[in-house]
């Protein structure tokens, strides 16, 4: 919720963007989109905690734990992939409330007599000063603090004594052998916006509304773009590819994988950018700041970035990927160990919400970044393979042996 400040925040945001606006001119909807979200002083995501029922929108390590502890599982599957190297760093672009990263960490101490050997710390990527304090309460139960070590900016420890540290970006985690996640990350990365007209391609700006001076309104810009399109509208965002290609170079170098799990689609798409507050739609410039922005994932764009040097798998549903995990047998077990009628019909509903191909199960897509030297063995990546003909034989994963990865 931003309740206490995002109704002083908006007018603040919407005085910064009209004065910039007024400085310099109509400005890209990248650049307005990375004002609005992650402004250091007035930023959406800089100022509080905007996730869960009670604020704008609710992701699915909010929804259940089973989530994150299948994530835990296809991270522990990684590793054990890659030959079990002694050092495992975790590495979670924009961990949100830290919920995600709590499940998979769970998710390892029940896999204890598998990963118990390797040496597993967790590195946070968040730009955001008041959700790494909810995320140091909720990962180390507030024991950390902040750190004046270089790009480090709090550290800290988890009950179990695995060491935490948070960075404001990718580039300032170390090298290692690292397995990356990202959960509806890479949908908050601003998008340019570009459309075709008569005239050839225009990019999309946001200007001052001359009808309602406290409005902005998108205009389009009065030089051309070059664009060789068959679509009408376009969005790109080059911060993603910068990430993907970071990304995708560790793990060359330094051996891992990344699986990033978004909204998304396979270049198919073209207008996606909104906004959410409440959990009801909200207009991309209707008071910036009070609200989330987000645009889907171009996949086929991420794929690219990625290049040579690594595999990648994907995207599939998230309904496919949480199956081919084993989602079905880890309900069935939790809900033979629970009697609480309320607490069934939660986890029932939360296993909806997750799978079902008209809510979370079909518009979340899964997509994985892997060291090409993974498919030198006749042995494929849990969750991601569709084709049953060529399943790899069930890795033994104790504590959840019931799982089939298939
Ligand atoms: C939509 S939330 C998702 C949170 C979490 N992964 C989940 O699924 O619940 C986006 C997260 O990314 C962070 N974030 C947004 N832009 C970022 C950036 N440029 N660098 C680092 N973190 C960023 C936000 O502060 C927030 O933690």
């Amino acid at each position: 919720y931003l309740s206490s400040d995002s109704q002083d925040a908006a007018p603040s945001m919407l005085k910064h963007l009209t004065s910039k606006i007024t400085a310099v001119g109509p400005i890209t909807v990248a650049e307005y989109m990375k004002e609005v979200l992650t402004n250091p002083v007035t930023g959406y995501y800089v100022r509080g905690d905007m996730l869960g029922p009670d604020g704008d929108f609710i992701t699915s390590p909010e929804i259940s734990q089973i989530f994150g502890e299948l994530m835990g599982v296809w991270i522990i599957s990684e590793w054990m992939g890659a030959g079990r190297p002694q050092q495992l760093q975790l590495v979670e672009l924009g961990p949100g409330k830290g919920s995600l990263a709590a499940d998979v960490l769970r998710a390892f101490s029940q896999l204890k007599s598998v990963v118990g050997g390797a040496s597993v710390s967790l590195h946070l990527v968040e730009v955001s000063p008041a959700l790494s304090v909810i995320q140091a309460q909720n990962l180390t139960g507030g024991q950390g603090g902040p750190s004046s070590d270089g790009p480090v900016y709090l550290r800290g420890e988890t009950a179990a004594g695995l060491p935490v540290s948070w960075y404001r970006r990718l580039e300032d985690v170390p090298a290692g052998f690292s397995i990356f996640i990202a959960h509806e990350f890479f949908d908050a990365l601003p998008v340019h916006k570009f459309q075709r007209t008569d005239r050839g391609w225009r990019e999309v700006m946001v200007d001052i509304d001359p009808h309602g001076p406290q409005q902005l309104r998108f205009v389009l810009a009065p030089s051309p773009t070059l664009a060789a399109e068959p679509r009408d509208h376009l969005e790109v965002c080059p911060e993603a590819g910068v990430i993907v290609q970071q990304l995708a170079r560790r793990i060359s170098e330094n051996g891992g994988a990344a699986l990033i799990a978004d909204y998304g689609h396979d270049g198919t798409k073209t207008d996606t950018l909104r906004g959410f507050k409440n959990h009801q739609l909200h207009h991309v410039l209707s008071s910036p700041g009070s609200a989330d922005l987000t645009a889907d994932v171009d996949f086929s764009y991420i794929r690219r970035m990625a290049g040579e040097g690594v595999t990648c798998l994907g995207p599939v549903a998230q309904k496919t990927f949480l199956k081919n995990m084993g989602i079905d047998v880890r309900m069935q077990v939790l809900l033979r160990n629970c009697s609480d009628l309320s607490t069934r019909k939660q986890l029932i509903s939360s296993y909806d919400m997750l799978t079902s191909s008209s809510k979370m199960g079909e518009r979340f897509q899964f997509f994985s970044l892997l060291h090409p030297s993974r498919f030198s063995k006749p042995v494929v990546s849990a969750g991601l393979n569709l084709d049953r003909t060529k399943s790899p034989a069930p890795l033994p994963v104790a504590g959840f042996t019931e799982l089939r990865f298939s």
